[in-house]
């Protein structure tokens, strides 16, 4: 289902004066470097030169220039998005991890029009942008916008990712824009020397858009970010297990399983049905502090960690404390759990600490662990950046580094800390 542009809409983006549009793309470039998403001057440059709102002729011009705003353009039939035009903060970032310079030969996994707009703009008349996308109705949206826009030489392609582009490589750089779970032969394969795939990539569930430059046979990430993206189709899908451990419509509560994790679920269920038990770390976070490394941290040393997902109404009726749209760091064995909280630390609630709560028979040594870790992290790696590397299969266990391996299909991933 791909929505037609409302008429309203369609006409508000004619009437729109030039000078409000260059107004909104300002404050955009003006927003997108206060959150540090917009860093060098050559994407600041693509920033400004695309009209983004041209490409969204659904939404009203101001949305179409807020930072934050994405618009999902195609549901599946559960009602899940599978495809957007992302927003411009994750795409900004994205450009900048890719560090795409004049005459490149990029190929866009994952099409839209905006974000090839802006790789056209970087890549300059020397240099190629080619995308390519599995659904048809999206390249008929790409097909339609670029060339009325003014971008008609992107080269759309209909196919699946999961193989690249192998009659247009090599490519400099490859930027994935859909959630990825393993990384296929063909990206590295179609790299050219020295070039660099960034990807949002699921490891443990937990998503992060990693830059990665090749090194040999080895993929080694110079920089990750946290993200979420739709879910990647075809011959790489592979979702994440959603076991459910309170089943009441619209109060849910579940556990989010990656990469062949297996748990009890009867024992879990009738363990949240027990009173918790709750440990409080001492270690405390800013309100808008970012801790999705304490999380890669938890995934990279705790052997049963777990995502715990719930709704707001599960949180209301308290059958659990935290709930995240990305899930809540949680360790998990055959009866028990515990999972990462945060209280205020006082009432103008500018200061948080980590806590844990932990439900079943083995509930007290689950939440010792996890906030033992939980400190560990702050004392040792809080300022820390985690070491990504992809590993090709054959790769023996004493030649990956000491860490987290997390074996997929095509590559072995591992996750170390200095
Ligand atoms: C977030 S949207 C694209 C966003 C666009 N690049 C942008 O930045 O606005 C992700 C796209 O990836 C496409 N996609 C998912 N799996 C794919 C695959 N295996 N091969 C090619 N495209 C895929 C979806 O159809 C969807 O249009």
């Amino acid at each position: 289902m791909v929505p037609t542009p409302a008429t309203d809409v369609a006409r508000d983006h004619e009437d729109a004066q030039p000078a409000d549009v260059a107004r909104l793309r300002e404050e955009l470039v003006r927003e997108l470097r206060e959150l540090k998403a917009l860093v060098t001057p050559e994407v600041e440059r693509a920033v400004r030169a695309v009209p983004r709102h041209l490409f969204i002729p659904e939404v009203p011009v101001e949305k179409a220039y807020a930072a934050e705003h994405h618009y999902v353009t195609k549901k599946d039939e559960h009602g899940v998005s599978i495809s957007s035009v992302s927003a411009a903060r994750i795409q900004v970032m994205m450009l900048e991890q890719a560090g795409v310079r004049p005459g490149m030969r990029v190929l866009e996994l994952g099409s839209g029009g905006y974000n090839s707009a802006l790789l056209t703009e970087l890549v300059g008349e020397a240099g190629e942008v080619i995308s390519i996308d599995i659904d048809e109705d999206v390249l008929d949206r790409a097909r339609r916008l670029l060339p009325a826009v003014g971008y008609p030489d992107v080269r759309l392609v209909h196919a699946d990712g999961e193989f690249g582009a192998p009659e247009h490589a090599p490519f400099d750089r490859i930027i994935v824009t859909a959630g990825a779970w393993d990384i296929p032969p063909a990206w590295v394969e179609q790299l050219a020397d020295g070039g660099r795939i960034v990807v949002p990539l699921r490891m443990r569930g937990l998503t992060r858009t990693v830059a990665f430059d090749l090194d040999g046979g080895r993929l080694v990430a110079r920089d990750y970010q946290l993200c979420g993206f739709v879910p990647m189709q075809g011959a790489g899908e592979s979702r994440t297990d959603l076991v459910l451990l309170h089943g009441v419509a619209g109060e849910e509560v579940g556990l989010r399983l990656d990469d062949g994790q297996q748990v009890e679920a009867v024992a879990l269920a009738r363990a949240l049905r027990q009173p918790r038990v709750e440990r409080w770390s001492g270690v405390t976070v800013g309100g808008f502090e970012p801790f999705d490394n304490l999380d890669l941290w938890l995934a990279t040393v705790l052997d049963g960690f777990v995502l715990l997902t719930g709704t707001v109404q599960a949180r209301e009726r308290g059958l659990v404390a935290s709930v995240s749209p990305l899930g809540v760091a949680t360790l998990a064995d055959d009866d028990s759990f515990a999972y990462r909280t945060v209280r205020p630390t006082s009432e103008e609630r500018t200061l948080f600490e980590f806590g844990v709560y932990g439900h079943g028979p083995n509930a007290d040594a689950l939440a010792d662990r996890l906030v033992d870790q939980i400190r560990v992290w702050d004392r040792d790696h809080r300022r820390d950046q985690a070491r990504i590397e992809a590993y090709p299969l054959t790769t023996p266990d004493d030649d990956l580094p000491a860490g987290r391996v997390i074996d997929k299909r095509h590559r072995r991933i591992t996750i170390s800390w200095p």
